[in-house]
């Protein structure tokens, strides 16, 4: 089968479209033809080892996983001995993050427990934009947010990939959401149900003098300080993105300090667990069209490398989607 491989770190030239061996599925797992998968920022950080501490996890010198993509939806093609959920020929969605990746590839084999029916109002290509990005805002939300219906809601970001499923998530959780992006994202971010919007090239959300209930920060270009004072008396953020190491740090270390010794809590969130009762919820939230996957592009699986070099931009608008069928 053709797969994206990379053998060495570095810009997306690292990516090849090489033929490597179908996987069979372990007793648990399900092999999935692969309709879709989508990018992450996940991918670029894995592929140039960036922050250089991914070496640690994944190869001091060079990947020892050389296999990206954490999003699938496609055909069930094989089941496992083990597997009870799921037959052949079912249409799902689900993720590959905490198993090794490879969604960007014709088949993978996954765990039963991280594929759910795709949501049935869905094509492939939208329900594969879902997983990781939904699960992000879902799990940063609710974990570590704590959110409420009535809460007053910031989605720092809300334009991007996690951001444009933070903003539905929380509406849908009948919150009033205030979304931050840039100029041009405005009017996007206002249709996917934001009842505010900030345009973060004209003001700067955490000096505005208004305070907010819980802010969900895909962007982590904010201080602890900053974040601190645009949070009401025991108001939670909950980070799920970093601009640089100095930054995760700051919001681990004195976000963590604040949390113990203040009303309000600031801390990164942690990485996502994928599981089934999730991806329901979301397929759910789906087919009431109460939330729908924002995609910017498409590209095919040989064109990887270019979306990849696109979602370096850090100007996705949704989700980039990379079609295999
Ligand atoms: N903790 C976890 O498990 C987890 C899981 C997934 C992702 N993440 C992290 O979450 C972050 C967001 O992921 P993503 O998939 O949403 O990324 P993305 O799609 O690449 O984000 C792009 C968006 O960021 C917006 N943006 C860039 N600079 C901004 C700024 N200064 N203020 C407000 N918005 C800004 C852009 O909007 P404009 O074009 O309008 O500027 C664009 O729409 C990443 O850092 C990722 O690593 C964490």
């Amino acid at each position: 089968m053709k797969a994206i491989v990379f053998t060495k770190y570095g810009s997306s030239d690292v990516l090849q479209l090489k033929e490597v061996e179908k996987p069979s599925p372990k007793e648990n797992e399900v092999l999935v033809k692969i309709d879709a998968s989508s990018a992450n920022p996940l991918d670029w950080r894995l592929m140039r080892a960036k922050p250089f501490l991914a070496r640690l996890a994944n190869g001091l010198l060079k990947p020892k996983n050389t296999r990206l993509g954490a999003d699938i939806a496609g055909r069930v093609e094989e089941v496992g001995s083990n597997v009870t959920q799921f037959k052949i020929g079912d249409e799902v969605f689900g993720e590959k993050f905490e198993t090794g990746l490879g969604g960007f590839a014709e088949y993978v084999s996954v765990p039963e427990n991280a594929l759910a029916m795709k949501p049935s109002n869905l094509s492939f290509k939208a329900a594969a934009a879902v997983p990781l990005a939904a699960l992000t805002a879902l799990q940063g939300l609710r974990n570590e947010g704590e959110i409420k219906s009535g809460q007053k809601v910031l989605i720092n970001g809300a334009s991007g990939g996690v951001g444009t499923f933070a903003v539905q998530i929380a509406k849908a959780i009948g919150t009033e959401v205030t979304g931050v992006c840039s100029t041009r994202n405005l009017y996007m971010v206002r249709s996917i149900g934001a009842d505010h919007v900030i345009d973060y090239t004209k003001q700067d959300f955490t000096r505005n003098g208004k305070q907010y209930d819980l802010i969900f920060d895909a962007v982590g270009n904010h201080s602890v300080s900053d974040l601190e004072r645009a949070l009401k008396q025991n108001g939670n953020c909950a980070v799920a993105g970093f601009t640089n190491m100095a930054r995760l740090f700051e919001i681990s270390w004195k976000g963590g300090r604040v949390s113990r010794t203040g009303s309000k809590k600031i801390g990164m969130m942690k990485t996502i667990h994928t599981n089934k009762e999730d991806l329901l919820f979301l397929k759910e939230l789906l087919e009431a069209e109460k939330i729908i996957p924002v995609i910017d592009r498409y590209y095919s699986l040989n064109e990887t490398d270019k979306a990849i070099t696109y979602l370096e931009t850090k100007r996705a608008r949704g989700k980039v989607i990379i079609t295999v069928a």
